[in-house]
């Protein structure tokens, strides 16, 4: 599949207008005055859900799931049909041995997968499959910033769907298309108050992009690695379960970790079953960093150094100390258009100028969203990056 999406790109040389931002990659100057959002690149707001914990895992996502079923059942089908073409043997799988892997996952996982699987009303092995996927096909960019006075704030694309079928009719990735509508915006509340937020797809129990008032805001990136997510996943299946599902952690840390620091030491600690970077923010300045992990250890921690005058930290899919792959050089762009923002003027509108500069938005971009731990403000798009926009 990589060699259909480099012909394409080649193809567009050939036939191409000559212009400069015509051409992949096609790089484009750090945008301004995009926000509020509107426009090309803007598809849409996302809707808030509630989701109440107090209530039990199975019935938790019962209202968002009947609203999403039609197109989660479309994605699933899809998803299926790829997985069929690359490895037929992983239906039997999926059908046959996930469902009775259920009862290994910890609470309250098992039964909210459960839950879901009903709700829709498809196989447990289905709803199980779309929920490993995310641990594995996730490329994104993530920043937190500190502006002059000392506040944070946190902001992600969240890039899905690479090699996952290009639809060239309409020059668009089927997968990160099929995903939009399941976007949704999740409260998740307790005692009728908030516990955290988060940015999902529906149907997805983990937790990628989320922000817990006054006390942290994460968002988790996809590290691509030999000894990678497919390896630790077939182990799960085969019986090794010391692993977490990285989903799972997030979505922990989210719920029941108390401070910036309880969360960088679980996030940096428990053991995974795919790579991640994490990026963390906390709610006191300087309290940004990126953890980059293998699946048992930390490798790196990078927290922001403001005596040295970093102001921000930003993670594509790359080992920050290396140079990223060459053709996916999203950090560089993304670096150059922070700094020529600076400190001074860095706000949910420059962010957002940031995160809308091609090629940090891409034809993998489902959306974007903003955070804001100071002021308790969580904002979240959806995205589009009409033609002519690099495929990730
Ligand atoms: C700060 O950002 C805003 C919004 O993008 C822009 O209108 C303004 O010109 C910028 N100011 C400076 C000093 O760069
Ligand atoms: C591309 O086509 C698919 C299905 O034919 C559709 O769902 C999707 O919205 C289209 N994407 C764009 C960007 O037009
Ligand atoms: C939450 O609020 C609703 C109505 O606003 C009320 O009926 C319910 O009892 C409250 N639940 C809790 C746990 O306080
Ligand atoms: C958070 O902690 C509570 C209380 O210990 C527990 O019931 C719940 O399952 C935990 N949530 C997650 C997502 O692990
Ligand atoms: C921490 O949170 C409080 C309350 O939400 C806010 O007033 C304060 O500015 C935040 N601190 C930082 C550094 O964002």
């Amino acid at each position: 599949m990589l060699s259909s999406v480099l012909l394409c790109c080649v193809l567009l040389v050939l036939g191409g207008p000559v212009l400069a931002q015509d051409v992949p990659p096609y790089t484009e100057d750090c945008r301004s005055e995009t926000y509020p959002p509107s426009g090309p690149t803007f598809k849409g707001n996302v809707q808030l859900y509630t989701i109440n914990l107090d209530q039990p895992p199975y019935e938790r996502w019962q209202k968002l799931i009947s609203e999403k079923k039609a197109p989660l059942m479309v994605l699933i089908q899809h998803i299926k049909n790829i997985a069929k073409s690359i490895f037929p043997e992983l239906i039997d799988i999926v059908d046959r041995k996930l469902p009775f892997l259920i009862g290994t996952l910890p609470f309250p996982f098992g039964e909210e997968i459960k839950g879901v699987a009903d709700a829709a009303g498809l196989p447990l092995g289905e709803i199980m499959l779309f929920n490993i996927f995310y641990e594995v096909f996730s490329v994104c960019t993530s920043v937190v910033a500190q502006d002059s006075s000392g506040k944070l704030l946190h902001a992600r694309n969240l890039d899905f769907g690479l090699f996952l079928g290009w639809d060239v009719k309409n020059s668009s990735w089927m997968v990160t298309e099929l995903l939009k509508p399941l976007v949704a915006n999740l409260n998740f509340q307790q005692n009728n108050k908030t516990v955290f937020m988060s940015t999902s797809f529906a149907g997805y129990i983990g937790m990628l992009t989320g922000m817990k008032p006054s006390v942290l805001t994460l968002t988790m990136n996809e590290r691509f690695s030999l000894d990678g997510g497919y390896i630790g996943i077939l182990e799960w299946i085969l019986g090794r379960r010391q692993g977490m599902w990285m989903g799972f952690l997030t979505r922990s840390v989210l719920e029941n970790a108390t401070s910036y620091d309880e969360a960088k030491t679980l996030l940096s600690k428990t053991e995974m079953l795919a790579p991640a970077y994490f990026i963390l923010g906390g709610n006191t300045s300087g309290e940004a960093c990126v953890i980059t992990r293998s699946r048992t250890s930390s490798l790196n921690f990078w927290e922001m150094d403001t005596q040295k005058g970093e102001w921000f930290v930003l993670e594509t899919n790359y080992d920050h100390w290396k140079p990223p792959l060459f053709i996916d050089n999203r950090r560089d762009s993304a670096n150059k258009c922070m700094n020529k923002k600076g400190q001074k003027n860095i706000s949910f509108a420059t962010i957002y100028d940031v995160l809308s500069t091609k090629p940090v938005l891409n034809k993998l971009t489902t959306y974007t969203t903003l955070m804001s731990i100071s002021e308790n403000k969580f904002e979240s798009y959806l995205r589009d990056c009409p033609h002519p926009c690099m495929p990730w």
